[in-house]
């Protein structure tokens, strides 16, 4: 069987930053180590003026397209995974579809469009569809670009406010590919949530502290699902664990969630036994509570353990590099997770290839689906071109005043009574221009 996965990945960050230890905090009169420490981030990205879903989704696109030297035949489906989509009925693919006809010389007119939703997790269902699309025979030779794109913002003073962010990941997901296969197997948690949501409207109503509590418990019952398909998981058979990042803490709990669960029944849990104990069994226990409370002091110390510490800073916390520079880009961030475990390897010069990635993807309302990705011969030249660094070196640094313009400006309904200038100069690039006009 032909091989099927992401042959190539660009990534477009917001061109501008707030500094939330510098910036946000003292603003909030918080400690700044609540955000870099408690919450792991330090730098959230932001869209300028002239920046939407729609051109940070297709100048991530173009780069993709001309590194690659594809043309708008050699691409037969657009999906495009967002939850900060304007338009009710057309979808956001239509929209940089029709930037990217304004300046290759053919067109998309016989390529499929559409958009996911499903919170974050819907970039990796559009990558699935389009593996799924492609593992059919449909495509006709041809590819498919997968885009995930957000402006994830919340209500000013919520305190989602601190996790914002926004950039669009592009991905081609071919035959062949250049950097990872993805299994054919996977598993799901999934269940009806009003966590997070936004009917009719554009930031979310979120309870914070129960979407934790959701995506652990999704995400628990996807690691069951996917062990009753794909076998027990063998921790030494993974290189790197990226999961869905709305802020690196978040993952710090869902990573010990995980550690727990695959070391069950077997020599790491025997290993460890002398020094903390045996996870206990729910079994062994009349009550759930008790059970329940028994599990969180075994996870206390098992977090301090060597063994799970030395897993976690080799498998995951790379996965967070990226992450902590701009914040959550909902459905894209489990993939600039990805990325950043890719360049982790590369800046190690590590011999990768058919590595195995463990990828936990996850959204709110609520589902979690793992699978697992083999990395391909041609991974490093791809993770070499990227140019992330640059794009984050160049970030305008906002003040608090100015950050308070920007999103406002970025709020759909405001009725803005002052002009507000751009930060930046835009560059040969896809910029806003209002409604139903979208030049270079
Ligand atoms: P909060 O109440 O402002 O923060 O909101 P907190 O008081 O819980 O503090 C956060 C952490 O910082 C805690 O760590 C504190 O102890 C620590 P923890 O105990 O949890 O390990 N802390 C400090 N550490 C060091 N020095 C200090 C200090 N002070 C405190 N001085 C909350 C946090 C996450 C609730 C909020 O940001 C929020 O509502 N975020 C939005 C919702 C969210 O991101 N949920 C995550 C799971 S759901 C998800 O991932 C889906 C999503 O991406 C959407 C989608 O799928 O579409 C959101």
């Amino acid at each position: 069987m032909t091989a099927v996965g992401i042959d190539a990945i660009e990534i477009r960050s917001g061109k501008l930053k707030l500094d939330l230890p510098g910036t946000f905090a003292p603003q909030k009169g918080d400690d700044p180590e609540k955000y870099t420490k408690g919450l792991g981030l330090t730098n959230s990205s932001f869209p300028d003026v002239y920046e939407d879903i729609v051109t940070m989704g297709a100048n991530a696109a173009k780069r993709l397209m001309d590194r690659k030297g594809l043309e708008p035949d050699d691409i037969g489906r657009i999906d495009v995974a967002t939850e900060s989509a304007f338009d009710h009925s057309k979808p956001v693919s239509t929209y940089i579809a029709g930037c990217l006809e304004k300046v290759y010389d053919g067109d998309f007119v016989h390529a499929n469009k559409g958009e996911r939703k499903f919170a974050c997790v819907a970039g990796t269902q559009a990558v699935d569809d389009a593996y799924n699309w492609i593992r059919a025979g449909r495509n006709r030779g041809r590819a498919a670009l997968v885009i995930a794109t957000d402006t994830a913002l919340y209500a000013r003073g919520d305190p989602g406010e601190a996790t914002q962010g926004a950039g669009a990941v592009a991905m081609l997901i071919a035959e062949d590919p250049n950097l990872v296969e993805l299994s054919n197997d996977q598993g799901y948690g999934s269940k009806d949530e009003t966590d997070f949501l936004k009917p009719n409207q554009q930031f979310p109503s979120v309870d914070g502290k129960r979407s934790m509590k959701v995506y652990l418990s999704r995400m628990r019952e996807a690691l069951e699902d996917y062990e009753s398909v794909a076998g027990k998981i063998e921790l030494d058979d993974f290189a790197y664990a990226p999961f869905h990042t709305p802020f690196p803490g978040m993952v710090r709990k869902a990573a010990l969630l995980a550690y727990r669960h695959v070391i069950r029944d077997t020599e790491y849990e025997d290993d460890l036994a002398g020094e903390i104990g045996r996870q206990p069994r729910e079994d062994e226990y009349d009550d759930r509570e008790a059970y329940e409370e028994a599990i969180r002091e075994y996870m206390d110390e098992l977090k301090t353990t060597e063994q799970y510490r030395t897993w976690y800073d080799d498998a995951v916390e790379p996965t967070l590099g990226l992450s902590r520079e701009v914040g959550n880009w909902y459905t894209s961030s489990v993939h600039v997770a990805r990325v950043s475990a890719l360049r982790d390897a590369l800046e190690r010069d590590r011999d990768f290839v058919g590595e195995t990635l463990l990828v936990a993807s996850y959204g709110s309302g609520a589902q979690a689906e793992i699978h697992a990705e083999t990395v391909r011969e041609g991974w490093r030249s791809e993770v070499d071109a990227l140019d992330i660094d640059d794009q984050l070196e160049d970030r305008y640094d906002l003040s608090w005043e100015e950050y308070e313009d920007v999103h406002d400006i970025h709020e759909y309904d405001k009725d803005l009574d002052r002009e507000i200038e751009e930060f930046t100069a835009p560059e040969a690039e896809f910029v806003f221009t209002g409604w139903g006009r979208m030049n270079e």
